[in-house]
């Protein structure tokens, strides 16, 4: 069926202009961007979209990478949208991402991995309207 999923480019490849290569990546795997902007999250609103990892050991660390720089947010649309992009982002470790994939490309480490992807239909709707109003997902 048709999905949208929510995407984040992170402060890790804005930092290095890579929004275009991870764009020309999520395209050539089918997906279409059907809502994108440019902004920079406070620590406490990094907190909040985290929210689940809140008792994680990483979670003060991923807040203050999410909130460090600017970040680019997006709602992808397309056929099993979400599992698509969880395949062409890889892995959470690049160590463990397979090759062609975002991550192995693109990612310094496991908390600088270039990218964030919704893991499920749930979560893609929570994400989405996060950042989101409906007049601005133009499918
Ligand atoms: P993301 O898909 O954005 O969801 C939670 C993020 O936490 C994950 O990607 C990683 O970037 C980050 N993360 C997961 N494990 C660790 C870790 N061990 N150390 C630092 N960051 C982590």
């Amino acid at each position: 069926a048709i999905q949208r999923t929510f995407s984040i480019i992170k402060p890790d490849a804005t930092r290095r202009n890579l929004t275009g290569a991870i764009n020309a990546k999520l395209e050539a795997a089918g997906l279409r961007i059907v809502a994108q902007k440019r902004i920079h999250l406070t620590k406490a609103q990094a907190g909040v979209f985290y929210g689940v990892h809140k008792e994680r050991p990483f979670y003060d660390e991923l807040c203050t990478f999410m909130s460090s720089e600017p970040i680019v947010v997006q709602v992808l649309q397309g056929e099993d949208a979400i599992a698509k992009n969880r395949e062409v982002m890889g892995a959470t470790n690049p160590a463990q991402a397979a090759d062609g994939t975002i991550r192995k490309e693109f990612a310094l480490s496991i908390g600088e991995n270039s990218v964030h992807g919704s893991d499920g239909p749930d979560t893609a709707a929570v994400e989405i309207a996060y950042f989101f109003s409906g007049l601005e997902l133009v499918g």
